[in-house]
């Protein structure tokens, strides 16, 4: 495990950047904390390491559910489950379709999915502080997890 303060959201950008530099293959990633601790901002730091194309404005995927941004030869996959009530729904928007190798699956509001035991490489929460500064922890599972954590820092 891994916690680091991030004190404005151009830190916790810098710090999605940085994991999306070192991500080198497929990996699934739970992000979870209340609305506005800085989830989204993660992803667009790591959208940003990962090189997707600056024409694409990475936001929250409240509406659409599933946003696809190509990254090389990956696809970020960027899910916002806020909406869903059941992991019934998960075909309907999907989500089978999305799993592979070069899959970046980054996935906000994951609860439904741990539900139903869906393994997830690495874990981040967000927290606010005090100060509304952020704390966020990071967990891995497993090799390709515990590989990228081990290269994660501001
Ligand atoms: N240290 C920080 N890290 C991240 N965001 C910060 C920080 N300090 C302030 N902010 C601000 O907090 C907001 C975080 O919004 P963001 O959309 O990233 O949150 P979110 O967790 O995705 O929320 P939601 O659950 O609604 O999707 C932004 O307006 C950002 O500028
Ligand atoms: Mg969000």
């Amino acid at each position: 495990m891994k916690i680091i303060e991030s004190k404005s959201s151009q830190q916790t950008f810098k710090l999605g950047e940085a994991a999306g530099k070192k991500i080198t293959r497929g990996i699934c990633i739970a992000l979870q904390g209340e609305l506005g601790t800085g989830k989204t901002t993660f992803v667009q730091g790591l959208g940003k390491g990962l090189g997707v194309s600056e024409k694409y404005y990475i936001t929250s995927p409240t509406f659409n559910i599933i946003n696809e941004y190509p990254a090389g030869v990956f696809t970020l996959c960027h899910l916002d489950l806020y909406r869903l009530e059941s992991a019934d729904e998960l075909e309907g928007i999907g989500f089978d379709d999305i799993y592979g190798d070069n899959h970046i699956i980054v996935v906000e509001w994951p609860e439904i999915l741990k539900h139903i035991s869906f393994e997830f490489d690495i874990e981040i929460n967000f927290k606010f502080d005090a100060q509304y500064n952020r704390i966020i922890s990071v967990f891995a599972s497993g090799q390709p997890g515990s590989n990228l954590l081990s290269k994660l820092s501001l």
